[in-house]
């Protein structure tokens, strides 16, 4: 069962205000996503703009919101999104304006208990979701909690766009805002906030009100310019789930005659018809949970007519979408249907009839399914390895057919988006192609990075999907780690002196695995055993691998059995090998750091005293140098850990690599998510972390630093690669040399006759002279 990983928050210092020299603001960095070809998480709702043709949206859970390329690719909306904005990246509704295809609106916010900290915003645009404003509410939204696909509720009167109304989470009801989404109150008339909660006992992501489902107006109830008076509300609740108000929200009733004891998902009307659709299910969780009907209501007769029934075979039915062009048509997604794989339904004539876009055949080979499709995942070739026999998907919570064109449809899986271009061909017992289509999306919360000194530049490790070795940055693999195989990979690294060996570790059998050419083909760690997930490391040989697992910290030699290091406290570990000394390792719990010259049999604690250390940072070039990331700033010791001093202004710090220099006898280029005088953001030095130049900006935030993951490039100067919680990995590169001073490499040529290279040393290190000719980092 695929899911799309929740990691812990952790937020760095807000920002104040940006300070003068030491920082260098004015480089500029080009970044771009490492590409993978599809989105690798969960697309939550897809719209498109009933006025113009081509305008779509579609949001995730985790990586914010997308438009719609006019060649099927996606572009991302959201990625200012930094330290202060993260939660933005949880989109929980979208709503577009039926007359005004300029107008985007999103409810923002990622979770509803602790781990966000923030509350959450109805954000709106303008021109496309170029730039947005915001009005701030009182409470949390949740775009990453359970119930995220149900919806979209938000949405605005087609009849008077400044007209919106929200239906909230944990019980906080129904608002309205009259001046496009500037501003906002609740909507006292309206009490039925939701009872449903997946699971009260759970802190995390069931634990809430689901509240409000989808917001549904009847453009045919009122006049252009003047507020509908028919709109209907879904509210997840069992007892009633679909109210109505005939009176433009002054009043609100559920409506009589409903079908009780399921949850309403999704409800689309048909002003042709003059009928609210509703797909219902049982059961808000993500991944689980599943029985379900479909219903309709029809207006004028006031009744309920049930036109779909999947008679207790346990899936539901979520996402729901009419044709506006063919009065009648609809499709409808099942939710949870696991085995043999996701169905979607349609209809031409109101629900009365439907056909299925594969059948059961048990006469053929496994799985037992007749198609009507040709499968397409040539944007991304990979997807088999993770969906298994799947090809229609899973979690598919929302569908849309382009209100333009009757052929083109598009919905969202847990790991893409699928859709057609030839979608009535199904109508006249055509096969069409069904293809992934969610290029651009980049939707991977992202775990670990290694950048090897040779053969492919990146390797990387996600959660859900597995992890890639990227021998194109710019170009989808073909195909994702195998044998094994797990979901959620959870670290990557290769040895500093043999790096064609690389390993592993990841949720699942074997959690362990080693690659002797840098990734291509794998086996399962000869002593992994029943453990799985934690972080692996290699010595600089590739000979012994270092696990902090399990709330210790094991060590395997030549793939010999794990032995727990017998003299530090269990706990969790951050660790670094020195990636030319081999068996020089570090080791950090807490505020302590620790360091092994024996391999691992034993460490000693070198320093408490400076902070709590999230990362450390060895220069790939030179044995012995190490940098550490902690809650003071930065610190470095050029003896392994045996002195160690802070450097430079930052007085936070998050992550700390190093990679090539800048200049041939320059010190190693050093990459720091940091707070320096007050500004938090991504930085470089080049003369050993004195001065630093700022290297992301306005827009290009990476989220929270505290779920970034760090590799430098040891092969191109400037490189940076930044994996992220939810929007993938970017790479990034200067523009220009670097503007900032640079530093000499140590016991290299600081000075002399005719020397223009660097003059200064970096930390640890005083330029000598030895003769007119020739001084040197001593
Ligand atoms: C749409 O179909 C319904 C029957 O489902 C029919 O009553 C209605 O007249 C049709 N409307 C239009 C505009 O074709
Ligand atoms: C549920 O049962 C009805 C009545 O037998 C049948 O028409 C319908 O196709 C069934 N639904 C599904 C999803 O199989
Ligand atoms: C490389 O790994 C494969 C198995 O993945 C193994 O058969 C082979 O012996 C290894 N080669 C070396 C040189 O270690
Ligand atoms: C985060 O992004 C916002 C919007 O782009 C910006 O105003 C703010 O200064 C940024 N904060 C930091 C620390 O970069
Ligand atoms: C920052 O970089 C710019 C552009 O290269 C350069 O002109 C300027 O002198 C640098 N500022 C500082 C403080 O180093």
């Amino acid at each position: 069962m695929k899911k799309t990983a929740a990691v812990g928050i952790v937020l760095a210092a807000l920002s104040g205000v940006r300070a003068a020299a030491p920082v260098n603001y004015t480089q500029h960095y080009t970044w771009k996503n490492v590409r993978t070809g599809a989105s690798g998480g969960f697309v939550t709702g897809i719209v498109f703009s009933p006025k113009q043709k081509g305008v779509a949206y579609a949001r995730t859970d985790i990586g914010g919101l997308y438009r719609l390329n006019s060649d099927d690719s996606w572009a991302p909306l959201q990625d200012y999104v930094n330290n202060t904005l993260w939660n933005e990246h949880g989109v929980d509704a979208v709503a577009l304006d039926p007359n005004d295809a300029s107008r985007v609106y999103i409810a923002a916010g990622i979770y509803t208990n602790s781990w966000d900290p923030y509350n959450g915003k109805i954000m709106s645009s303008t021109d496309y979701g170029k730039t947005w404003s915001r009005a701030n509410f009182p409470f949390k939204f949740g775009g990453n909690m359970a119930g995220r696909q149900m919806g979209e509720r938000l949405a605005v009167d087609p009849n008077k766009g400044s007209i919106l109304y929200f239906g909230a989470r944990s019980g906080n009801g129904l608002w309205k805002s009259s001046d496009y989404g500037k501003t906002w109150a609740k909507v006292t008339s309206y009490t039925a906030v939701g009872t449903h909660i997946v699971d009260p006992g759970d802190s995390g992501q069931n634990g809430d009100i689901i509240g409000l489902t989808f917001i549904a107006f009847d453009s045919t109830s009122s006049a252009a310019g003047t507020a509908s008076k028919r709109i209907f509300v879904g509210t997840a609740d069992s007892s009633a789930t679909v109210y109505m108000s005939e009176d433009s929200g002054a009043t609100w009733s559920a409506i009589s005659g409903q079908p009780t004891g399921f949850l309403s998902h999704t409800g689309k009307y048909s002003p042709t018809e003059k009928a609210l659709y509703v797909s219902y299910v049982d059961n808000a969780n993500t991944y689980g949970g599943g029985d379900g009907y479909v219903y309709k209501y029809y207006v004028e007769s006031k009744t309920w007519v049930k036109i779909l029934d999947d008679n207790g075979t346990g899936f539901g039915f979520g996402g729901l979408t009419l044709d506006p062009q063919k009065n009648g048509t609809v499709m409808v997604t099942t939710y949870h249907q696991w085995w043999p794989d996701g169905n979607i339904y349609r209809s031409l004539d109101g629900g009365a009839t439907w056909t299925t876009i594969w059948d059961f055949d048990w006469s053929g080979v496994q799985p037992p399914v007749k198609r009507r499709y040709d499968w397409d995942i040539s944007q991304a070739t990979w997807l088999p390895e993770i969906t298994g026999d799947k090809t229609t998907g899973w979690m598919m919570g929302s569908i849309a057919i382009n209100p333009f064109d009757s052929d083109h449809f598009l919905y969202g899986t847990g790991a893409t988006i699928f859709g057609s271009h030839k979608l009535t061909n199904w109508d006249k017992n055509e096969k069409f192609t069904l293809s992934s289509l969610s290029y651009g999306m980049e939707e991977t919360a992202v775990l670990g990075l290694t950048s090897p000194p040779q053969g492919p530049h990146l390797l990387s490790v996600v959660g859900d999907v597995g992890g890639w070795r990227h021998d194109n940055l710019d170009v989808a693999p073909s195909k994702a780690f195998l044998t094994p195989s797990w979901g959620t990979t959870r670290s990557i690294d290769h040895a500093g002196s043999r790096p064609n060996i690389v390993v592993r570790s990841g949720d699942g059998e074997g959690g362990l695995a080693l690659s002797n050419d840098t990734g291509a083909t794998w086996h399962i760690h000869a002593s992994a055993g029943s453990w799985n997930g934690g972080r692996a490391q290699l010595s600089s040989n590739g000979d012994f691998v270092v696990w902090a697992v399990n709330n210790g910290l094991y060590v395997s030699a030549n793939e010999y059995p794990f032995e727990k290091v017998p003299n530090i406290p269990s706990g969790s570990y951050t660790t670094a090998n020195d990636r030319n000394h081999n068996g020089l390792f570090y080791a950090a719990e807490n505020s302590n750091f620790y360091v092994s010259t024996n391999a691992g049999t034993t460490y000693t604690k070198k320093t408490s005293s400076i902070g709590y250390i999230r990362e450390i940072g060895v220069n790939p070039f030179r044995a012995g140098d190490v940098w550490i990331a902690t809650d003071t700033g930065i610190w470095h010791s050029i003896d392994s850990g045996n002195t160690i001093s802070r450097v430079g202004p930052a007085t936070d710090a998050y992550h700390v690599q190093l990679g090539k220099s800048a200049t041939s006898n320059g010190y190693p280029a050093i990459f720091a998510a940091a707070t320096i005088q007050g500004w938090a953001g991504h930085y470089r030095s080049d003369d050993g972390g004195y001065t630093w130049t700022l290297i992301s900006d306005d827009s290009n935030g990476f989220g929270t630093p505290g779920n970034n993951i760090y590799a430098a490039d040891p092969r191109t100067y400037g490189r940076i690669y930044i994996g992220t919680n939810g929007r993938g990995t970017f790479y990034g590169d200067a523009s220009a040399t670097s503007p900032v001073p640079t530093a000499a490499d140590a016991y290299g040529q600081c000075g002399g006759q005719g020397f223009n290279g660097p003059k200064a040393c970096p930390h640890g290190y005083t330029c000598k002279v030895s003769n007119a000719y020739y001084s040197q980092c001593l």
